[in-house]
């Protein structure tokens, strides 16, 4: 395995692998690599034969207030795994690599980036889809590979590659669980112990929510008061939505419709911002 920096190398090396018949995967990350992004290599490994990780933490979607300075780095660690894993490349290119100064194009999606975490977080998918476009460009896979914990974020970049006539399929896997039922997340890392144990009610809560379905509830305003009342029990949670929607498009729904909706949740856990949404 080996790592690469600089755009042009990617470039070329995208491009001779495609020319002696290779199928590129790749998987997006912005690093701090946990079973779900590793899960993630798994499945690029199963559909392609050349699998590049991109870690790169990226400015352009994250808000003035957010926590980019913090976001956990460590490459070391992160490239040892990919390379366990069986990736191929690491591409981990430097900021001013990917926005030189100048810099002054940025792609966004409009409809499905409207919602839910649009609402809070009003420039994040328009970094993340701008980065995205970016990294195809450079490593110009078959197949990118995304994880359903970011379930918006999944719809959002699905339409982009549909709008925009991009040739690369996308691939979402699994959300990877920990023993304990919380959404494997690198920002799980910012919590203490006490912190982690009340933020597990954020996937007990999808969980009541989905039994509840599955026990004949259709009333989506019964089962989102269920949830926020779930929530509202833990004295470091503070909501910031609970929405039934349509899996593609992301709009709200008014009734439960078997396997069409996500329940997605966004909450502070004191000062962690968490997300987690489960199939209805
Ligand atoms: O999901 C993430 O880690 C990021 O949003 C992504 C897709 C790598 C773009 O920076």
């Amino acid at each position: 395995m080996h790592t690469i920096q600089l755009i042009n190398e990617m470039q070329s090396h995208a491009t001779a692998l495609r020319s002696s018949g290779h199928l590129i995967g790749l998987v997006p990350t912005m690093g701090s690599l946990h079973e779900g992004h590793l899960s993630l290599i798994d499945i690029a490994k199963e559909k392609t034969d050349k699998v590049i990780v991109s870690i790169f933490v990226n400015p352009t979607q994250f808000g003035p207030n957010e926590d980019f300075d913090k976001y956990p780095r460590m490459l070391e660690e992160d490239v040892e795994k990919c390379r366990e894993r069986g990736a191929d490349i690491v591409f981990n290119p430097t900021i001013k690599e990917m926005y030189p100064n100048g810099y002054s194009t940025y792609v966004a999606e409009e409809q499905i980036s409207s919602g839910l975490c649009g609402v809070s977080r009003p420039h994040h998918l328009r970094g993340v889809t701008t980065v995205c476009l970016k990294l195809f460009n450079i490593t110009r896979p078959d197949i990118a590979v995304f994880g359903q914990k970011d379930a918006q974020q999944c719809a959002v970049i699905r339409k982009m590659v549909v709008d925009l006539n991009i040739s690369t399929e996308i691939v979402v896997g699994p959300t990877q669980r920990d023993d304990d039922g919380m959404a494997t997340s690198s920002r799980n890392v910012y919590l203490s112990d006490k912190q982690r144990k009340e933020a597990l009610n954020i996937s007990m809560s999808l969980q009541i929510a989905k039994d509840m379905v599955n026990s004949g509830t259709k009333s989506v305003d019964r089962i989102v008061a269920e949830v926020i009342h779930h929530l509202s029990l833990s004295r470091r949670i503070r909501v910031i939505y609970v929405q039934v929607v349509d899996r593609n498009t992301m709009e709200p729904a008014r009734e439960i419709s078997l396997g069409t909706q996500r329940l997605c949740v966004a909450a502070w856990v004191d000062q962690t911002r968490l997300i987690d949404n489960i199939e209805l």
